[in-house]
């Protein structure tokens, strides 16, 4: 099972969804049973570490984000990823003119698969401090309901 999160710039949404998965993956044991990756659909910060501000945010609350560096989605990723998961409306509507015709991923709107209180995850790039947590508290909600999808599959 490979599951890829996508955003606009991945440096913030995604990576931090990336690294919050990974996490419960790695306290349960199953980090080797699912691939975990993200991708923007941006190319501004191609090679690039997270944002400083969610690289601390994250770390308040024990996630690492120092290894990850930011890509673009690509075609391939469409064939070799089982479900991607873009973050806000926009990134699904990037995602579903990139689509080539012959692929075989699931694409959903992260949030609203779960029935979570909000559909989207706002883009914190521009805003305050707050954004940051908000976007944490979430991937958090997210990630949980994806591993209970993710453990029903397996
Ligand atoms: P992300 O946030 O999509 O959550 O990584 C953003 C990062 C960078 C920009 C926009 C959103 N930007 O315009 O550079």
């Amino acid at each position: 099972m490979r599951v890829l999160f996508v955003c606009l710039g991945n440096i913030c949404r995604s990576p931090t969804a990336e690294a919050v998965l990974r996490h419960k993956l790695r306290e349960l044991g199953l980090e080797g049973c699912i691939e975990v990756d993200s991708a923007g659909t941006g190319d501004w910060h191609v090679g690039k570490s997270p944002d400083s501000r969610t690289r601390q945010a994250a770390q308040r609350r024990g996630y690492d984000l120092s290894a990850l560096r930011g890509r673009q989605v690509c075609a391939s990723d469409f064939s070799r990823f089982d479900l991607i998961l873009a973050m806000d409306n926009s990134n699904l509507e990037h995602l579903r003119r990139l689509r080539p015709g012959k692929a075989t991923a699931e694409l959903d709107l992260f949030l609203r698969r779960y029935e979570l209180a909000r559909d989207e995850v706002p883009d914190p790039y521009y805003g305050g401090e707050e954004g940051f947590e908000q976007v944490l508290d979430l991937l958090e909600q997210g990630c949980a309901a994806l591993l209970r999808e993710l453990r029903g599959r397996l």
